[in-house]
């Protein structure tokens, strides 16, 4: 490490210092905390100088690890990423198949993980399943059931996900119901549709968050994010640091959340 960037380092860490513990003295912590984890091929273009966007979702994958450490060790008790959206799968078959692959892995890895298993955090894939091959859900399946018994913390990863297509699941799910004489059309609320959805028995987002400077949801949590706060971040999803993670939280403790009184 140069010169320049040792004494960078230890002012931002400093900095991280006094950030967090103005955190921890500050105002409640957000119960969930949802990402959209963006600007992968754009770091590989820009700061890797890489030919292949790959090495960005690569660099992407390690910092969702340590993003997960960040937000529980903090006491942030539930974490959903989006890691790849149904919209996704119109990209270049090779770099869909480096992506799902790659998040298999990570699935694979979670599921092996100490932290994991010493936390006691519960891993929850949502998504189209029917758009997800049959290894790919074995993986998932296993990382799912091998956390059922755990309830300290939720992580939930995104993959073939849609929510507007969350919302047409739920919509069938009460109509079947509605149909075979199991529910009356009266019966039909927000905390029915609610308990529909993936993560119906989790509270819903009350941050969320995007990197990559895009002032976008791109189809994420569209029906659970309806009074969640907002927070947008230039930097790029692998050169996220914890100084702006901690930024992010600290931003949503200075919010005034009104909800329309
Ligand atoms: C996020 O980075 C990863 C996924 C959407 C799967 P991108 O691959 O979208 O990278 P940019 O936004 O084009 O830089
Ligand atoms: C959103 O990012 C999806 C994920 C982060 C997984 P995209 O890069 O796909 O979104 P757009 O295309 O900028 O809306
Ligand atoms: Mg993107």
């Amino acid at each position: 490490m140069g010169l320049t960037n040792l004494f960078q380092s230890q002012a931002y860490g400093a900095y991280e210092t006094k950030l967090e513990s103005e955190i921890l003295k500050g105002g409640p912590l957000p119960t969930h905390v949802a990402i959209i984890m963006d600007g992968n091929r754009r770091y590989a273009k820009e700061i890797l100088r890489a030919d292949d966007p790959k090495e960005g979702h690569v660099k992407g994958k390690d910092k969702l690890e340590e993003v997960m450490d960040w937000c529980f060790d903090l006491g942030i008790r539930n974490l959903t990423v989006y890691a790849f959206s149904t919209e996704n799968f119109s990209r270049p078959d090779d770099e869909v198949d480096f992506l799902l692959e790659l998040i298999k892995d990570t699935l694979v890895e979670l599921s092996d993980d100490k932290g994991i298993h010493e936390k006691r955090v519960r891993l929850r894939v949502i998504g189209e399943k029917d758009m997800l091959d049959g290894n790919f859900l074995r993986a998932a399946d296993e990382a799912m059931a091998r956390t059922s018994g755990y309830s300290d913390f939720n992580f939930n990863i995104a993959i073939a996900y849609g929510g507007r297509q969350e919302i047409v699941t739920a919509v069938k799910k009460i109509a079947t119901d509605v149909r075979e004489g199991r529910l009356d059309v009266s019966e039909i609320d927000e905390a029915l549709l609610s308990s529909n959805m993936y993560m119906g028995d989790i509270p819903d987002p009350d941050l969320v968050l995007r990197t990559s400077g895009e002032l976008r949801l791109s189809n994420f949590l569209i029906w659970q994010l309806a009074y969640a706060e907002l927070y947008f971040t230039d930097v790029y999803w692998p050169g996220f640091r914890y100084v702006d993670f901690l930024r992010a939280i600290r931003s949503f403790q200075q919010r005034n959340r009104r909800y329309g009184r």
